[in-house]
């Protein structure tokens, strides 16, 4: 099962308050990253919105989040705007065509001409600063975001805002060199009196301990002051990192060609994509009942009173292939060593798993869809959502 712990997810949305009150910054839940809306009154007091990558993430957050709701997606169709229209606050468009196609229907909304809702345009500051070239928006070629040669001479009209999205598990120092190349290719925008927000996007990793808040913050003011535009940020990962786990039961357990192997309950490609996609490897923690461990041992995001937890090695004399229950042979979670030999019926604790893993998840081979499960303060859980045999049956037809 996926259990989110509803502390956690609180520790970590009171940082992101006190960036809001300190730098002045909206700030909003991007969805994409974490969609589990049954936590959201745990935390929405704390936050100004969502931030969605279309229709569908729109409507969860107008429906279930109540707040500010902040779209931006690589393209819409027709029925995405007129849907959006009704209720979003921010529309922010990737391409000066997609603009085009749809200004004149935007312009002559009543949402548009009162003011409540403002379109903006995603740019590209070509600046790259993460390592890894699938999360680098700002590659040449990239198709999201427009670059300052693609807005010279464009008629500009009807727009008030501008959003940027180049950065990935980054601390400030990176946003600022970001801010740095904006500058000097839209700064004439945002200084011009057309230009009301600058939206940073994601990929600011406020809530691990290193980040440099002070950093961002004044870098959020001084952005604030000189252009004299409203700031709004939109971390995903910041919100749900460190609050979730995946736990799973051995299943089987045997060796082959001199490997031991484990086949769990839960899958790889099923369940825990990113672990293929990224690709990373996870934290991994056999659950002891009744042994004696170090109080000094690492601890997932979520334990349970008479739990034990030992985290597994890189190396050891009982390492395993852990791997999913599907028929894909790469449906693997990785090599991981134990104190001991597996046994069938062993519970595993996967760290790290609510934030954009949990969102991607399949039933893929009619796998068994893990049960979703919020624990609350006082230790006690709350089952939000069972899966069963319907649920495969019905996506598809
Ligand atoms: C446009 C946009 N905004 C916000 C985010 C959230 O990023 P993160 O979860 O890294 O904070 C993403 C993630 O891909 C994004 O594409």
């Amino acid at each position: 099962m996926f259990v989110i712990s509803i502390p956690a997810l609180q520790r970590n949305t009171s940082i992101l308050r006190e960036v809001r009150e300190q730098s002045g910054a909206r700030l909003v839940l991007a969805l994409k990253g974490f969609s589990c809306w049954k936590a959201f009154p745990h935390i929405s007091a704390d936050l100004d919105g969502c931030c969605a990558s279309g229709l569908w993430e729109g409507l969860l957050a107008h429906d279930h989040f109540k707040k500010h709701v902040v779209t931006y997606s690589p393209a819409y169709d027709d029925e995405d705007v007129a849907a959006l229209c009704e209720f979003t606050d921010h529309l922010d468009f990737n391409s000066l065509s997609q603009w085009f196609r749809f200004r004149e229907r935007i312009m002559a909304h009543p949402r548009f001409i009162s003011g409540e809702m403002k379109c903006g345009l995603r740019v590209n500051p070509e600046h790259s600063t993460g390592e890894t070239a699938i999360y680098d928006p700002c590659i040449p070629g990239s198709r999201l975001g427009i670059t300052a040669d693609q807005l010279k001479g464009a008629d500009l009209t009807g727009l008030s805002g501008l959003h940027f999205h180049t950065l990935c598990e980054q601390n400030s120092d990176d946003l600022e060199t970001t801010l740095a190349a904006v500058e000097e290719k839209f700064g004439h925008l945002l200084r011009s009196d057309q230009f009301t927000y600058l939206n940073m996007g994601g990929g600011h990793w406020i809530t691990k301990p290193f980040y440099d808040r002070e950093k961002l913050v004044g870098l959020v003011r001084e952005a604030r002051e000189k252009y004299d535009v409203e700031v709004w940020l939109e971390p995903g990962e910041a919100i749900a990192i460190h609050t979730g786990v995946l736990r799973a039961t051995v299943m089987d357990v045997f060796e082959s060609a001199g490997h031991k192997l484990a086949i769990l309950s839960i899958s790889a490609t099923a369940h825990m994509p990113d672990v293929l996609e990224m690709p990373y490897r996870p934290d991994v923690f056999l659950v002891e009942r009744s042994a004696d461990f170090s109080p000094h041992l690492p601890v997932p995001a979520v334990t349970f009173a008479g739990e034990s937890y030992v985290p597994a090695a890189e190396e050891g004399e009982h390492l395993y292939r852990l791997g999913g229950p599907t028929c894909l042979a790469g449906d693997l979670i990785g090599d991981f060593a134990f104190p001991r030999p597996l046994e069938t019926g062993d519970v595993l604790v996967f760290d790290d798993m609510a934030h954009y893993t949990m969102v991607k998840t399949t039933t893929f081979n009619g796998v068994k869809h893990p049960p979703i499960v919020l624990q609350h303060g006082d230790g006690t859980l709350e089952t939000i959502r069972e899966f069963g045999y319907p649920d495969f049956r019905d996506r598809l037809s």
